[in-house]
């Protein structure tokens, strides 16, 4: 067997988090083996099998994704490579090996549309057993994703939340690429005047609150307090957003002017992949397993903006 004694002492259990590179495979690199794809492929059954061998985890979380919505549309093999065909040979290994699987899943395996077509702003929030009808290719392989690792591995969890971001610390942490957060607060500084679509609801989720529930989940499963095995569910900040308004909220957080975001429609942006209109995810389904809902959207990016805006400002508010 592997170095299953070499984790950190968190109190919890051994957990193996794949695409550790990534937003969310980062938040939690402090508390599990985070390994990039260089060491752990989970399109490559070889790489699978030596990093369980070598890590021997309680619980692998299955972080890894094809992220790019829009490269997706015209990349929908090299989607499914990942986020199905990936998810489902890593929750074959885990089955064979005795070993947890949390799978996470997105928003978008949904259709978009307002349920029942009525006002976005009160809708009422998407649960995990509403009809899937993803209008993406990113969406259809997510979508796919679950269902072949549910297949392979019925005790998997999946957990599926949406708009993740980590902000503007991404560069005090060396964090590549970029989130929605972290755009716009590059954005401040750059321009005068930003235009931002206002007619698409969602919920915003940092990865540090994701991270913090997942951990949450694994030790309340590990004190006999829940069992959420074979569940779908869903696990996203509380509240509900525009992007216009989440990006207006992140520059009050740092301290300039909401003012300076003017709010469009989403037919002002074409995007290759359609966006969705509505995505607000409900946390009914986590509050029903036995677990604390994730924080208020609003509280969740103060805490990420708080302290970088803080240093932005070399400490002195402005
Ligand atoms: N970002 C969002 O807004 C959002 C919303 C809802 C749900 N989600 C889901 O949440 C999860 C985490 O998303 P995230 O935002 O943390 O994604 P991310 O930052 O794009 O990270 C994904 C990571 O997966 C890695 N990866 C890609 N293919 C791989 C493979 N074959 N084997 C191993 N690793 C591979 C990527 O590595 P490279 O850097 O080498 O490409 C990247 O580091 C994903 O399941 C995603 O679908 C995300």
């Amino acid at each position: 067997m592997g170095s299953g004694d070499s984790y950190r002492p968190t109190g919890l259990v051994r957990i193996l988090v794949t695409g550790g590179r990534g937003q969310l495979g980062h938040a939690l690199s402090g508390v599990a083996h985070a390994p990039g794809r260089g060491e752990l492929n989970i399109t490559d059954h070889a790489s699978i099998a030596a990093a369980l061998e070598r890590h021997d985890p309680e619980v692998v979380i299955n972080a890894a994704a094809y992220t790019d919505v829009d490269g997706a549309e015209s990349d929908e093999a090299g989607a499914r490579a990942i986020n199905t065909d990936g998810a489902g040979s890593l929750a074959v290994a885990c089955r064979d090996r005795g070993i947890r699987l949390i799978h996470i899943s997105t928003d978008y395996v949904f259709s978009g549309e307002v349920p029942g077509g009525g006002d976005p702003a009160t809708a009422p929030a998407l649960q995990p057993d509403d009809p899937a009808a993803p209008r993406t290719a990113y969406g259809r392989t997510k979508l796919a994703g679950e269902q072949s690792v549910l297949s392979a591995h019925p005790e998997a969890t999946i957990v599926r939340t949406a708009w993740l971001y980590t902000g503007p610390n991404r560069e005090k942490i060396d964090l590549a690429g970029s989130d929605f957060v972290a755009t716009m607060v590059r954005l401040e500084r750059e321009r005068d005047q930003l235009t931002v679509v206002d007619d698409q609801w969602g919920s915003p989720t940092s990865t540090q609150a994701l991270a913090g529930g997942l951990l949450e989940m694994l030790a309340a499963e590990k004190a006999g307090r829940v069992d959420t095995r074979g569940l779908t569910l869903h696990a996203a900040g509380g509240g509900r957003a525009t992007w216009c308004e989440l990006a207006r909220e992140a520059f009050r957080r740092y301290g300039a002017d909401p003012d300076r975001i003017r709010p469009c429609s989403s037919s002002e942006f074409p995007r290759p992949a359609p966006r969705p209109t509505f995505s607000v995810l409900s946390d009914a389904s986590w509050r029903a397993a036995g677990l604390a809902p994730l924080p208020d959207w609003r509280a969740d990016l103060s805490a990420a903006i708080a302290e970088h805006a803080h240093r932005a400002r070399g400490g002195r508010d402005r």
